[in-house]
């Protein structure tokens, strides 16, 4: 039921901090991750494996390519992410040592679960993050952990990618304290920012007044770019991919460092670009980097919508606008900044009088490969 909303997305995205706050739920005791549902990927199985692959689809592949950044920082393991359907046909590197991470809200989709079949038969431990519960994947797989976002209507997915991300990031402190790479401490700091994300999520929607005139002001529209860097690339990806889905407007992240090397012939006067912004606090330096990006297509005449961190006064001088994100660790943004752009998306879909829960041609999900 979509009680008084106007969609189920705009319900669904009401729905971010609860799904958040779910995901969390049961899962910390004394501020260190708890995953004892895991069953037998207890801790010596998870010492025992030397490799994590990733395998999901569409938005679940966002999800998983925040995950990779997290869990490399955390657990010092390598991590690769595939699209489920790319990933038996290259014949993966995959046995008994490699643990294999499928994401999926629905639990069904083919491409995913063929992609779980296929690691199973070479030996590797599996682990799926799903939504619905009982669902295939969940079952195929030797453990399960529930992102708990309840149910999700709308074709394109909002609350369930937030989920995701938060499954991903537990998975990869759980994985960083199990395997003696990250202490305590360090894993308590990220736990208390996890555990600020829903009230966070909540001030964030609370005003969405400005996304919704920038929508109505673009409805006209006919190209969009996103940019990011770092766990704010993945962030990029996934606004291109909830714009094009919902609205049928062109649109294309890109990792900002990559402006140079292509991307940067498309920009002309008028162009849009958001620019998902990473936190000043970053430690590479990274932020000035982007805040350049963001200089470069400006001098040649790009609109640029950034998603910066609150108090972050270095993107004023050069950004026609800016979209602010309450403060947390780098690392759990993507939580944060994605939700302009989900809202964005579901706006300017809204302002062109399309269905936004049942886009054309695109299904919930995808039981044929
Ligand atoms: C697509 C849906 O077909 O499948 C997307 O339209 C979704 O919204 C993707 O991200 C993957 O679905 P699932 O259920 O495996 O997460």
């Amino acid at each position: 039921e979509k009680g008084g909303w106007s969609s189920f997305m705009a319900k669904e995205i009401a729905e971010d901090p609860e799904a958040v706050a779910n995901t969390l739920r049961g899962r910390l005791v004394d501020g260190l991750p708890s995953l004892g549902e895991l069953g037998s990927l207890d801790d010596d199985a998870l010492r025992g494996i030397d490799r994590v692959q990733i395998v999901a689809c569409g938005t679940a592949a966002y999800s998983a390519l925040v995950g990779k950044y997290a869990m490399e920082a955390w657990a010092r393991i390598p991590v690769e992410v595939d699209l489920a359907h790319e990933y038996r046909y290259r014949d993966p590197i995959v046995d008994e040592r490699t643990l294999v991470i499928s994401i999926s809200q629905s639990g069904e989709t083919m491409d995913t679960k063929m992609a779980v079949q296929h690691a199973i038969a070479q030996g590797a431990r599996t682990l799926s993050i799903c939504n619905t519960q009982g669902s295939t994947i969940a079952r195929a797989s030797e453990a399960v952990l529930y992102t708990h976002a309840g149910p999700e209507v709308a074709v394109a997915s909002t609350k369930a990618f937030l989920a995701q991300v938060v499954a991903l990031l537990l998975t990869g402190l759980h994985l960083g304290r199990v395997r003696g790479a990250m202490a305590d401490d360090a894993i308590r700091e990220v736990t208390e920012a996890l555990e600020e994300l829903p009230e966070q999520l909540r001030t964030l929607l609370a005003d969405q007044d400005e996304i919704r005139e920038l929508a109505q002001w673009m409805s006209d529209t006919r190209s969009v770019l996103f940019l990011g860097r770092h766990v704010g690339y993945p962030v990029a990806l996934e606004g291109a991919l909830k714009l094009k889905e919902l609205s049928y407007i062109h649109a294309e992240g890109f990792a900002a460092g990559e402006l140079k090397h292509g991307p940067i012939a498309l920009i002309e006067p008028g162009q849009v670009v958001f620019v998902v912004v990473p936190s000043p606090r970053h430690q590479q330096g990274l932020h000035a980097k982007v805040v350049s990006n963001i200089q470069e297509i400006r001098a040649r005449g790009a609109r640029v919508i950034a998603v910066a961190e609150a108090g972050d006064s270095a993107v004023l001088p050069y950004a026609n606008q800016v979209l602010r994100i309450p403060l947390t660790l780098p690392l759990l943004e993507p939580v944060l900044s994605v939700v302009p752009l989900h809202v964005f998306a579901l706006e300017l879909a809204t302002a062109k009088g399309l269905d936004v829960d049942q886009p054309r041609n695109l299904a919930k999900s995808v039981t044929v490969e």
